[in-house]
C-alpha cells in the first residue's frame, strides 16, 4: 500500500471516523469474527474473547471533539491493540499486558507535576478527564521493533496540561514518569528495565501540537494493558517514547532519564525519532510489519518521522539526526 500522508487541513469531516462510528464498526466487527470463527479459525477464537472485553465494557469518554488528525491507513482493529502491547511492568510477552494488567487499579489516580514551573501541584485522572476538552486523534504507532499499528487515540493536547502548570524558562525538557509498585506491577521484580519506567521530551517536543496525553482509545477509558489511566503518545517517535501509567510529570533544566536509554544507549538514543536510514544495530529499521494486516501481507515502507515530517521536521533543523538518533 502506497502511504500517502495527508495534512489535518487536507482532511475532509466527511472522512473522520466519529465515535459512534467506532462503537458501530465494533458491533459489525463482533458480527464478523464470529462468523470468521465459525470456520473453525482458532486465531479467531481469542480476537472474539479479546473483542467482548472491548468497547461496551469500559467506561466511555463523552464528548469526544472530532480533529482531522487521521492517516490514510485503516484504524487496526481494537483486539490487536489491546492483546499485542509492550508494558514490561506486566511481563516481556506481547500477550502478557492484556492477561496481567487487569490488577492495575487505576482509580483514584494522581499525577505530580513538579519542577521548573510557577505553580506546580497535582492533578487527577477524574479533573483531566471533565476538565480538558477531550480530541479524537488517529495516529501510527511505530516500535523500535519494526512493527505497527494505526490507533484512534482520545486524550488531551500535552501542551495543553503542561500549560496550567506556568513552566519557566528554565524548562528546557520535561520527564515522565510511570508509577512504581512491584505489586501491582509484577514485572518490576524483574530487572529488565532501569524501574520505574521514565521517558523524556525537549519542551518544544513536548509542546507541539501532534504530543498527546492519552486518555482513552476507540472512545473508551484507556484498557489498562495501554497504559490506563494515562499514557504519552508522541507519534513522530519510536513507541517506547510514549510511556504508560504516568504518575509524575516533571520540568527540568537537563536531559532527563529514560528507561530504554539507560538500559542500553547505543541501542535507544535519547531522541528516538523514527528514522529509516538510521539502523538499529541488530536490524534495518527500513520496513516494518502492520499489525493484523494477516499472514500473507507484505512489509510496509517506513517513512522518516513516521509520516509526520511536514509538521515536526522543523523541531530537529540543523540537528546530525544520526548522532542525535
Ligand atoms: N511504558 C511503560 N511504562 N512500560 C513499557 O514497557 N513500552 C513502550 C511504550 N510505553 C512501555 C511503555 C513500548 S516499547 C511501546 S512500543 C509502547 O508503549 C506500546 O504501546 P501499546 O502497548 O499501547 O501498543
Amino acid at each position: 500500500m502506497l502511504i500517502k500522508i495527508r495534512k489535518a487541513s487536507d482532511i475532509r469531516p466527511s472522512e473522520i471516523t466519529s465515535h459512534s462510528a467506532y462503537l458501530e464498526r465494533r458491533r459489525f466487527l463482533k458480527a464478523g469474527v464470529s462468523a470468521f470463527a465459525g470456520l473453525g479459525l482458532a486465531r479467531a477464537g481469542i480476537a472474539e474473547a479479546a473483542i467482548q472485553r472491548g468497547p461496551g465494557k469500559l467506561e466511555a469518554i463523552p464528548d469526544i471533539r472530532e480533529t482531522g488528525y487521521r492517516p490514510e491507513e485503516s484504524v487496526t482493529e481494537y483486539e490487536h491493540i489491546t492483546t499485542y502491547n509492550n508494558f514490561y511492568e506486566f511481563g516481556t510477552d506481547k500477550s502478557d499486558p492484556h492477561r496481567n494488567a487487569g490488577k492495575l487499579n487505576t482509580r483514584p489516580w494522581t499525577i505530580v507535576v513538579d519542577g521548573e514551573c510557577e505553580e506546580p501541584g497535582e492533578i487527577g485522572i477524574e479533573e483531566i478527564l471533565s476538565g480538558f476538552a477531550q480530541e479524537e486523534r488517529i495516529y501510527r504507532l511505530r516500535c523500535v521493533e519494526a512493527w505497527s499499528m494505526v490507533v484512534p487515540w482520545v486524550g488531551v493536547p500535552l501542551a495543553d496540561l503542561l500549560k496550567r502548570f506556568k513552566p519557566t524558562s528554565s524548562a528546557r525538557y520535561v520527564a515522565f514518569e510511570t508509577l512504581l509498585d512491584p505489586k501491582q506491577m509484577p514485572g518490576q521484580r524483574v530487572p529488565v528495565l532501569p524501574w520505574p519506567y521514565r521517558e523524556g521530551l525537549r519542551i518544544d517536543e513536548a509542546t507541539h501540537p501532534l504530543s498527546l496525553i492519552a486518555t482513552g482509545l476507540y472512545g473508551e477509558v484507556l484498557p489498562n494493558q495501554n497504559g490506563a489511566p494515562l499514557r504519552l503518545v508522541v507519534p513522530w517517535k519510536y513507541g517506547f517514547k510514549s510511556i504508560k501509567s504516568i504518575v509524575r510529570i516533571s520540568f527540568t533544566r537537563d536531559e532527563p532519564e529514560a528507561a530504554w536509554n539507560k538500559q542500553n544507549p547505543r541501542e535507544y538514543g535519547f531522541y528516538s525519532n523514527v528514522n529509516p536510514d538510521v539502523d538499529h544495530p541488530r536490524w534495518s529499521q527500513k520496513y516494518h510489519r502492520v499489525i493484523g494486516a494477516g499472514l500473507f501481507a507484505g512489509k510496509e515502507k517506513t517513512l522518516p518521522f513516521n509520516g509526520y515530517a511536514d509538521e515536526v521536521a522543523d523541531l530537529y533543523a540543523g540537528m546530525d539526526l544520526r548522532k542525535y538518533f
